[in-house]
């Protein structure tokens, strides 16, 4: 997993370690993104902690490969997920994501999937440093982009918005591609009275869960109060269960220009084309009431768990 948790990211990961009996966890790499990565870093390892996970993290990039950084504390706060405040006592396991992925990736007999949902400075030099992996990736479960629109610019999402350039290279790279972009992720998440049903929990990790989502309810982005995307969870749930999204194989490619398009994901959304298998996959629709349910189920799941 490669990410700079902030609040969605953190409801995600607790997707991802209830299911480790589906989920071979290698590793968390981070990157700068919503905060600087101190403190992404430091997020981290305080929600690890905070589930008793002993899962290896390793640190990435400051910033993006050539744009200037700019960070999105409006949307998770000044600590980076929503000012939860989480205990730091896990170890950094490696200061180099970079070389801590070329290492984990090539010791493994099998292909990897790396599930990315940040700026993808990291992938993009791991691709470029060491190429040799690219034959062993499976598959990049990508949180980012958008067929249309954005949220950062009127054409931009985020994550792309961040490091264009790298997400370029990662477009490029012909790494199978499963994207989730804003025009699923927006539909990809949870009702007020879910959130309200968090809080009212005793558990301690639906509690915390309801804790963070219920800064998003703060922010503008989310639709008139009463649900709020969840969009990184999005990439885990498409691995764990792929029949709740529809999708179409496309072309898509990062626009790089210092114009009103930087960062934009141009997919080929025309109807009467169709590309093979080989092109991205975008995820297109979600089965939103299973996605809740399954989402639900799984934080209290590691409420037990956690006991
Ligand atoms: C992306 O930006 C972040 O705020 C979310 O965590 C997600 O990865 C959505 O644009």
């Amino acid at each position: 997993m490669d990410c700079y948790p902030g609040i969605d990211y953190f409801v995600a990961l607790c997707l991802a370690i209830a299911n480790l009996d589906k989920l071979n966890i290698l590793g968390i790499t981070t990157v700068a993104g919503n905060q600087t990565i101190e403190k992404v870093t430091d997020n981290t390892l305080g929600l690890l902690s905070f589930l008793d996970s002993d899962i290896k993290v390793a640190k990435g990039a400051k910033g993006p490969l050539i744009r200037e950084k700019r960070q999105a504390i409006n949307v998770h706060g000044e600590n980076g997920v929503g000012d939860y405040q989480f205990p730091k006592i896990k170890e950094l396991y490696s200061n180099n994501a970079v070389t801590f992925l070329r290492d984990a990736i090539l010791a493994q007999e099998d292909k990897v999937t790396i599930c990315p949902v940040g700026p993808l400075t990291n992938i993009a030099l791991l691709i470029k440093t060491f190429p040799e992996v690219v034959d062993k990736i499976e598959l990049l479960s990508i949180m980012g982009g958008a067929t249309v629109g954005g949220n950062t610019t009127p054409t931009a999402e985020f994550n792309v918005w961040a490091d264009p350039e790298a997400a370029r290279i990662v477009f490029d790279s012909k790494i199978p591609i499963v994207m989730s972009g804003l025009n699923v992720t927006h539909s990809t998440g949870l009702y007020r009275e879910d959130v309200n049903e968090l809080l009212k929990s005793t558990g301690k990790v639906s509690r915390m869960c309801g804790e963070i989502l219920n800064f998003y309810f703060r922010g503008d982005h989310v639709k008139a109060g009463t649900f709020t995307p969840i969009h990184d969870a999005c990439s885990i749930m498409y691995l764990l269960y792929p029949q709740l999204y529809s999708f179409k194989h496309m072309d898509v490619t990062v626009d790089c220009s210092e114009g009103l398009n930087r960062g934009n994901t141009v997919a080929d959304i025309r109807e009467w084309f169709n590309y093979d298998e080989t092109y991205p996959k975008v995820l297109l629709g979600v089965d939103l009431e299973k996605f809740r349910e399954i989402l639900l189920q799984n934080l209290y799941k590691l409420d037990d768990m956690s006991k």
